[in-house]
């Protein structure tokens, strides 16, 4: 009985999931449209790239931050796609709201995460580190230009 009510609410909770981004989506809330693509999408995944290529210098000593087994590999694969991915979610003309230059530094995502995407299949720990220095200038060229403080 307790597994059965619990299997409901997690059902609602899908359908709530599902079906908040189209109610806020229809009042032209497209600020926190893009808020949410950036905190849940583009930064975790673009996370997983940092967070795997370089090193962590502590008291202890000089740590490696490489994938160490195919699952950690997997994670920077998912990843590089997200990114090759959110270009096309960026350049949606309700998010770009067909800005040229908004369309060019979004196209740019695909470019590096495509190349990401390649660095991790060869397990290329030092072209996945410059990727991600790229990477980065695509979120600061962006953001410079559009994000409001
Ligand atoms: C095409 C433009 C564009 C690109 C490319 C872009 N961003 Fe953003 N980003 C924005 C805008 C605009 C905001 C401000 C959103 C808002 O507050 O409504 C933002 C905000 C953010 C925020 C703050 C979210 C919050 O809490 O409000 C984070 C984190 C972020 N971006 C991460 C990234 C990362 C990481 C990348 C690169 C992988 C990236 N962004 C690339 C446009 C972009």
């Amino acid at each position: 009985m307790t597994l059965f009510s619990r299997g409901i609410s997690k059902l609602s909770l899908l359908f709530l999931l599902l079906f908040i981004p189209f109610l806020s989506f229809s009042t032209e809330e497209d600020h926190s449209e893009i808020h949410d693509l950036m905190a849940h999408l583009l930064d975790p995944a673009a996370e997983a790239i940092w967070d795997s290529a370089g090193f962590v210098i502590t008291e202890e000593g000089e740590f490696s931050l490489e994938p160490k087994n195919q699952e950690e590999w997997d994670k920077v694969l998912y990843g590089a796609k997200v990114i090759s991915e959110s270009a096309f979610l960026l350049s949606r003309p309700e998010i770009s709201k067909n800005r040229k230059a908004w369309i060019t530094v979004s196209g740019l995502l695909k470019v590096v995460g495509d190349k990401a995407f390649e660095a991790a299949e060869r397990q290329d720990v030092e072209e996945l580190f410059k990727v991600g220095a790229d990477l980065y200038q695509v979120c600061v060229a962006c953001h410079q230009t559009y994000m409001k403080d």
